[in-house]
Parts: structure tokens; sequence; C-alpha cells
């Protein structure tokens, strides 16, 4: 099969095209033809290997040599065990854990997968796993008529948490680069700010704050939180994670607000909803650009760039897919 394989960390440049041997499902695990995968930060993170976290499975040499983790495709094969999925089901998730979806076939926990709406697309599916299950849990902290900010909110996940937002009646507020603002207005936020000439942290105070891109000090959130207020961290630097878990914990106890990580839940029921919605219109999926399986070095630095607005996809079958 084909695949997008590397041995090392670094830029793009160290994937290359292959052609290496279809992987073999094990006990609980099914093997997929992929037909598209989305890109998410974690690839482009898991790509460089920074942040360090993103060196997991492998401090100097990445064990995972394919990357790739949103599949959507066809069950070609099932391991011992597998229940719930047989050979011709279109299914789809989040494959995080083992990676492997630039791939022409991947295996997947069989937890892991769902069933593919079949009003979705396998492009459209593919879109949903990571960004949709972080989407729905950090909005599930907000309530009605509550302050909520979205730090990095016109990428991939920020695209569905804002509409998930809007919908709930929460007043959100979303932050990304200037060429992001009219796209995160069309997505229903109430307020934008150009992290490049406004400090956010200066802005609130705010009664939830969801950071998919922390960079600042925990003393700059505290001053963004309402009393009460919850701030979480979803991505950003080793250095702001670190913070937040030892100063930033310390200085919310004192201080009467709550600084802490979203450790998100990777499973089709978290995903699953927004499926729901997406496959009845009430929310949207905004899908910025898409490449064919020998483009994924220039995929991955479209979006590790920033330049992306909401999802880009690899399509790896074009034949097999709908859209
Ligand atoms: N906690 C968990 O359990 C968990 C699980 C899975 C994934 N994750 C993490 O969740 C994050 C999800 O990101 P995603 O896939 O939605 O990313 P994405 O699509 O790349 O969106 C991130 C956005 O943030 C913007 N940005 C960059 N620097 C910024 C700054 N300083 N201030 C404001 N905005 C900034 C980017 O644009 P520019 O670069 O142009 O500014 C981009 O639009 C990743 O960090 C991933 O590692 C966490």
């Amino acid at each position: 099969m084909r695949a997008v394989v590397r041995d090392r960390y670094g830029p793009p440049e160290v994937m290359r095209l292959e052609d290496v041997a279809v992987p073999s499902p094990r006990a609980g695990q099914v093997l997929v033809r992929v037909v598209a995968t989305s890109v998410n930060l974690s690839d482009w993170e898991g790509l460089q290997g920074s942040p360090a976290y993103a060196r997991f499975g492998g401090l100097f040499r990445p064990s995972r040599k394919i990357l790739g983790s949103d599949i959507a495709g066809v069950v070609a094969g099932v391991g011992p065990g597998v229940t719930r999925f047989g050979v011709g089901d279109a299914v789809y998730g989040d494959i995080l854990s083992m990676t492997g979806g630039f791939a022409e076939y991947a295996v997947a926990p069989e937890r892991a997968l769902a069933l593919k709406p079949a009003a979705l697309s396998f492009v459209q599916a593919s879109t949903l796993p990571q960004s949709g299950a972080i989407a729905v849990q950090a909005v599930a902290r907000a309530s009605p008529g509550r302050r909520m900010l979205i730090n990095g909110a016109g990428g991939g996940t920020g695209a569905f948490a804002l509409q998930l937002a809007a919908a709930a009646g929460i007043h959100v507020t979303g932050v990304d680069n200037a060429a992001k603002l009219d796209f995160m207005r069309s997505l229903g936020a109430n307020r934008v700010i150009d992290y490049r000439v406004e400090d956010y942290t200066r802005t609130g105070p705010y009664d939830l704050i969801i950071d998919l891109v922390a960079r600042r000090s925990v003393f700059a959130y505290r001053r963004a939180l309402a009393p009460g207020g919850t701030y979480l961290i979803v991505g950003g630097t080793m250095r702001a994670l670190l913070r937040v878990v030892t100063i930033g914990a310390l200085i919310g106890a004192l201080t009467g607000r709550h600084l802490s990580v979203l450790a998100v839940k990777q499973s089709p029921e978290q995903f699953g909803q927004l499926a729901g919605c997406c496959a009845d219109g009430s929310v949207r999926i905004h899908i910025d650009r898409v490449f064919g399986l020998d483009q994924v070095p220039e995929a991955l630095s479209y979006v590790g760039t920033g330049q992306a607005l909401g999802k880009v996809v690899v399509l790896i079958d074009p034949a097999a897919d709908s859209s």
C-alpha cells in the first residue's frame, strides 16, 4: 500500500511517500481502507516532536512512522474479538493513540470507531473525531448567558466550538489572527480579537477560557478570569502546560478561580453528537482545502503554519468519496 512515512522528527521534508506492507489487525482491532484523513494540529506537533508531549512513545526517534489520526473509510478486515463492525462497514474515528491515517490502510482500535452517518461524505466525517470531541467537551463546561473565550478559535476545533457555543446561547469571543476574524464572526462569535494586535487577557473578565494554543503566564490567565471562572488548557507549549498544573492550580485555589487542563476523552460518544448536528445541518463543516496523499507535507504545513480556516483533509481514495 502507499503510505507517507518518516523516520525522524523534523520539518515536512522528512516525510516521503512509500510502498509499505498493509498492517494486520490484532485482537480488538479493525483494518480500515482509508478514504479520507483530516489534519489536526496534533499531526504537526507529532511531526516536529514539539511540544515535548508529542514525543510520547519515542523520545529521540518516532515510534509511529505514519502520522494521521482522524480517519474515515471502509472496514477491510477485523481482528479476533471484534463484534461491532464487519467488512464493508463505513466507519470513522480518531486513532491518535496509534496514528497511521496517512496511508491506504490503517488499523484502529474497535472502541475508537463509529459507523459513518450516511448523510456525511467520508471527507466530511473525517473532520469530526478529534476536533469534535474537543469542541463538545469544551462547550459543555459553559452555560447559557456566560462569557466564554476560545483562544485559537479559527482552526479545526474552534470552528466547531464557536458554532456549538453560539447555538447554546453562550456569549463567545474568538481569538485568532486577522485573516480569520470574519470567519469566526460567520460561525457565531459575538466578539473577535486579533491576537497580534490585542492581548485577550486584558479584555475580560471571562467565565470560561478554552485555550487551544497556550503560550502565556498563569498570571495573565488569572487576570482574564471572572471570580469563580475557569481556564482550561487544551494545547500549547509544554512550559505553559507545566505552569498551569503547578502554579496555576495554586493561584486559582487562592483567588477563587480554577486553572487546569482539559483532558479530552476520545471516543465515539464524544464526537457522535456533533456528527448528528452536522448531518441535520445545524452545525456547518467548514473544509478549507483538500489535498492528495502525495501532498501530505503541504497539508501539514498549511495547518501547522496557521493558514487553515477550519479543517483540512487528505483525500486518499477520491473514487470512494461521494463529496
Ligand atoms: N488536551 C487533550 O486531551 C488534547 C487532545 C487532542 C488534541 N489536543 C490539542 O488540541 C489542540 C487543537 O488544535 P486544532 O487542531 O484545533 O488546531 P488548529 O486547527 O491549528 O487551530 C489553532 C489556531 O490557533 C491559532 N493560533 C496560533 N497561535 C495563536 C496564538 N498565540 N493566539 C491565538 N491563536 C493562535 C492558529 O492560527 P495562526 O497560527 O495563524 O495564528 C490556528 O488558527 C492542539 O494543540 C492539540 O495538540 C489536546
